[in-house]
């Protein structure tokens, strides 16, 4: 790999990430067996991975999804949760994953072909490291997978010795919102900001991405509500009784001006889940 590409590296999933990029001779060319790279490469506290990093790439799909009980087939019933941060350049079809689970029993974690409601063939497997679950310096798509993970055609599931079906699973997809939005903060937040848009509006920094805080309903309530617009400074982020020109419908449509749409390079939000954002602003953006 590159000087450059183990920058990206180093950018993309963060210290964990990186940690076993080091181990694993991410560099192999300048790491000869067993040297360990001077530790200024390496962020020396244990920040969590900030998906917001992972914008130094050009062709990349960024996704964070939700794991669930409830995506699994059959059906587990738990009330554990994950987060996955997955990372796809387009260019080397390289595919970067780091999930977090609050579980104190081991997991097996793999990322499988199929679609919502299908069981599919392995496609990868990721290794415990610390706290987190990684695919380490990552795994090269075959064009048909990558073709599958660009249709949302892939998924990551967790596994435990009580579950050999699965505990834990989510779509590696932002559009699959697999429940209805009610037009209400209170379900946005738990099902679109908290979930797609948080790990880069995370409350971190004084710019953009960061500074809009999407991490509770408080918190976006105080980042969206009557605040104008950094990038589209005429337009308030949310206008309550006006979503056509509240700047998060038109970013989330696509109808903006500046920058780019949002998820920053997901997937599009399915037209229901942008129809009840809609709906939550038309009928006076409350709680
Ligand atoms: C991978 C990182 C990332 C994700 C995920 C993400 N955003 Fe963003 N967002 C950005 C960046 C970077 C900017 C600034 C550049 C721009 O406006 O395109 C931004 C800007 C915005 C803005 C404009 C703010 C302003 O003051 O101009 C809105 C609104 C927004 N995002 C909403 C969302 C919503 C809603 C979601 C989830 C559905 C989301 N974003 C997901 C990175 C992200």
């Amino acid at each position: 790999m590159s000087g450059r590409s183990y920058y990206s590296c180093l950018i993309y999933l963060g210290r964990v990430f990186c940690f076993v990029t080091v181990l694993a001779s991410c560099d192999s060319g300048e790491l000869a067996n067993g040297t360990v790279r001077p530790d200024h490469s390496l962020p020396d506290t244990a920040a969590p991975l900030d998906i917001a990093q992972a914008l130094g790439s050009d062709n990349s799909l960024t996704l964070t999804v939700a794991l669930k009980g409830s995506m699994v087939l059959p059906v587990a019933t738990t009330r554990e949760s994950a987060s996955a941060d997955i990372v796809f350049d387009r260019t080397s079809r390289r595919i970067y994953a780091v999930l977090r689970a609050t579980l104190d029993q081991p997991l097996d974690v793999h990322i499988h072909e199929g679609s919502t409601g299908e069981v599919g063939a392995e496609v990868a497997t990721l290794y415990a490291d610390g706290g987190a679950y990684t695919l380490g310096d990552g795994v090269t798509l075959s064009a048909r997978q990558a073709e599958l993970l660009e249709a949302g055609n892939l998924y990551i599931d967790a596994h435990t010795a009580e579950f050999p079906n699965g505990l834990l699973r989510a779509q590696l997809t932002t559009t699959s919102i697999d429940v209805a939005v009610s037009p209400s903060l209170d379900d946005i937040q738990a099902k679109v900001f908290t979930p797609i848009c948080s790990g880069c509006h995370n409350g971190n920094g004084q710019t953009l991405p960061g500074v809009m805080n999407l991490t509770s309903s408080e918190r976006s309530r105080a980042s969206l509500i009557g605040v104008y617009s950094i990038n589209e400074p005429t337009l308030l982020r949310v206008e309550p009784s006006n979503p056509s020109d509240s700047l998060l419908i038109r970013k989330l449509e696509g109808t903006h001006e500046a920058g780019s749409r949002m998820p920053f390079r997901g997937s599009k939000l399915n037209e229901q889940t942008i129809a009840s954002i809609r709906d939550w602003i038309v009928q006076g953006a409350a709680r």
